[in-house]
């Protein structure tokens, strides 16, 4: 049986003040140290250090929204793996598709930040999704496929054995469209089965694929209840604490 796993991701949204406010509602609505699920907060980084101040007594873990492959050095404006473990973090979302289309990453980039968050004991929360157009050209299988192969080159089957994997439909984020179970369903099964190919049935079996794309309190129950859905990645419904107490309480 694989544990649910709920994550919200704030994305640019939240500064120190409205951090405090959020999770200190989000700490008081929910039993924080009997939770029945895996719950992952992801906040901006300027209020990573205050979120890891403010749960570091719950069961409630800390993930980033994205950091650099390099270990230090010229980057400016880049944040690193150790810099975000050193202010408490143990996830961070890789390969967003907001960072892929917005920002211009590729699957080569988005690689090398997989490798980088493994070797430095962080788990990555690996995001892909195809387009509205790349669905409607019946090619969503083989978009999944190449994001899949190319985001985890080289990535060895025990460090698969840390990391989950976000399905988020481009189409299905912040519109308010969600894809159906049925939809959702048929992408996870079919990314547990390029996991099988690539690292064999015990890794496939057990890791966790969330969805994410317009996830909310009201359809959460159902997409939760797929037999691959294991948890949600959920952007605007995790900064309102009544609809993420409400998700984290459907699974
Ligand atoms: P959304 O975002 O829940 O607002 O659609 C999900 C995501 O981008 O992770």
């Amino acid at each position: 049986m694989r544990r649910k796993v709920i994550a919200g991701n704030w994305k640019m949204n939240n500064d120190l003040k409205e951090t405090q406010n959020l999770l200190s509602r989000l700490t008081s609505g929910i039993s924080v140290n009997n939770l029945n699920c895996d719950v992952i907060v992801c906040p901006a980084f300027t209020s990573l250090f205050e979120a890891y101040t403010l749960l570091k007594d719950t069961k409630i873990k800390l993930g980033a929204q994205n950091m650099y492959f390099e270990t230090s050095g010229a980057f400016t404006g880049e944040i690193s793996a150790a810099m975000l473990k050193s202010v408490g973090c143990e996830y961070v979302i890789l390969g967003h598709s907001e960072r892929r289309n917005i920002f211009g990453e590729t699957d080569e980039l988005i690689n090398n930040k997989i490798k980088k968050a493994n070797a430095s004991g962080l788990k990555p929360i690996f995001c892909v999704g195809e387009l509205l157009e790349e669905r409607e050209a019946g090619i969503t299988e083989k978009v999944i496929e190449k994001q899949i192969r190319s985001g985890l080159k080289d990535i060895s089957s025990e460090e698969m054995g840390n990391m989950i994997i976000a399905y988020e439909p481009v189409w299905a984020i912040g519109t308010g469209k969600t894809a159906s179970p049925e939809q959702a369903e048929e992408v996870h099964k079919f990314i547990r089965s390029l996991i099988n190919d690539k690292c064999g049935a015990s890794i496939s079996e057990n890791i966790i694929i969330q969805y994410g794309g317009s996830v909310n309190n009201k359809n959460a129950r159902e997409l939760l209840s797929q037999k691959d859905i294991d948890g949600a990645l959920i952007g605007g419904a995790s900064l309102k604490a009544d609809s993420f107490i409400d998700i984290i309480q459907a699974t």
